[in-house]
């Protein structure tokens, strides 16, 4: 089993209620009118200062068409964090502060190896070099979710420093040098196989990867998932709303519950937990 460390959910309560009405055109002012649930309240949850009852968080979740017993859990402190399951290779997640947040890479390879690839680059090459573990000395490839400083910042120098491993994006992404990954398509190093999940919404251009490896007997598979799923909440979706909620449902429906999934910010997740409780998911 994997134990998941203690890291903070990427969203609270406020930022959910505020992505959803958002998504939805809604004010403050317009859902206190279809809730009972005065705006000053919801503005408050906004301002991180939740005061929220259950009973109002499931007449907003109504409202913004959220899932409300997900996002009660949210609002409790009580958002589960599962236990995850074994994967048949190592996965080092690489969380690098960003401005007021933290943004997540991963490396993954076979445990024990000196070489594993490099999903996203973080902000900055120092940045990762401040997480990198020592053990990881190869790259077979780095493979980006999405162009954004937050999750490329350091790619440059990354490529540079480990003598030019391939470099896969998104198709439509903008990389010099990047060899867009579409659709189903897939590239392989030893036993581990990506697959690529085209998954537009966040950015017009955005990838998750599914890592597998194929010949296991056992384990789970690893969804690399940007910023399309957090766990607890969703990418901003600064591209569309639509076709954000249209990538996670699809994704969501095309993974297996043991699924692992490591996002672009906040904590490890499972497809299962995600599937219940994401206040995104209904
Ligand atoms: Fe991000």
């Amino acid at each position: 089993m994997i134990r998941v460390p203690a890291t903070p959910l990427e969203d609270e309560v406020g930022d959910v209620i505020e992505k959803a009405m958002r998504r939805r055109n809604f004010t403050p002012e317009e859902v206190a009118g279809r809730t009972g649930v005065p705006a000053g309240k919801l503005q408050d949850a906004i301002d991180y200062r939740p005061a929220l009852s259950c009973d109002e968080l499931s007449r907003i979740a109504r409202v913004l068409g959220l899932n409300e017993v997900g996002l009660c859990a949210l609002a409790s402190g009580r958002y589960p964090q599962p236990r995850l399951g074994t994967l048949p290779f190592c996965v080092w997640p690489l969380r690098m502060p960003h401005g007021i947040g933290v943004a997540n890479a991963y490396l993954v390879g076979e445990c024990g190896a000196a070489r594993a690839m490099l999903f996203d680059t973080g902000p900055s090459f120092e940045a990762l070099q401040a997480v990198w573990p020592r053990a990881i000395t190869e790259l077979d490839a780095v493979f980006l979710t999405h162009v954004e400083a937050e999750h490329a910042g350091g790619l440059a120098e990354v490529v540079r420093r480990h003598g030019g491993p391939a470099v896969f994006v998104p198709g439509g992404a903008t990389v010099a040098g990047g060899r867009p990954m579409g659709e189903g398509d897939t590239r392989s190093f030893g036993r581990i196989e990506v697959a690529a999940i085209s998954t537009p919404g966040h950015s017009a251009a955005h990838n998750c990867y599914l890592v597998r490896a194929p010949a296991a007997r056992r384990g789970a598979a690893l969804l690399v998932s940007g910023d399309l799923l957090f766990a607890g909440s969703v990418g901003g979706a600064f591209f569309s709303p639509e076709k954000l909620q249209a990538s996670l449902a699809r994704v969501l429906g095309m993974i297996p519950g043991n699924t692992l999934i490591a996002p672009g910010h906040g904590p490890l997740t499972s497809a299962a937990t995600e599937r219940r409780y994401n206040p995104f998911i209904l």
